[in-house]
């Protein structure tokens, strides 16, 4: 088993996280700034990060909490990585979804 640390941008928070335990967990333990907790399982894409430096492996993740765009930005759910190096990661929640707000095109002048 090897130990790495994990580093939190903005503020530089640091902490250990075997790479037997998903980076989640470890935050969660040393109360991270931040980051949110939830099924704790890949489910509810609370608890997303993005790894700015280092490695890890990560267990599969659902395209409705992590699309592709997300995972080419390295936007990943915390409780499905875990590291293979030291990592630097920033905690991106979910963005809110709103509502469709596009109204109906029109067809024309009314008048
Ligand atoms: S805590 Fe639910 S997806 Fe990570």
């Amino acid at each position: 088993m090897a130990v790495h640390t994990i580093t939190v941008e903005p503020t530089g928070q640091q902490f250990l996280c075997p790479d037997t335990k998903n980076v989640l967990v470890a935050m969660e333990y040393l109360g991270c700034d931040g980051i949110q907790v939830g099924c704790r399982n890949g489910g509810c894409g609370v608890c997303r990060v993005q790894v700015l430096a280092g490695t890890y492996t990560a267990k599969k993740m659902s395209k409705a909490h992590v699309d592709e765009a997300d995972l080419a930005a390295g936007v990943v759910l915390s409780c499905r990585i875990f590291p293979t190096s030291d990592l630097t990661v920033r905690v991106c929640p979910k963005p809110t979804v709103e509502p469709a707000l596009h109204p109906t095109a029109s067809a024309g002048n009314d008048g």
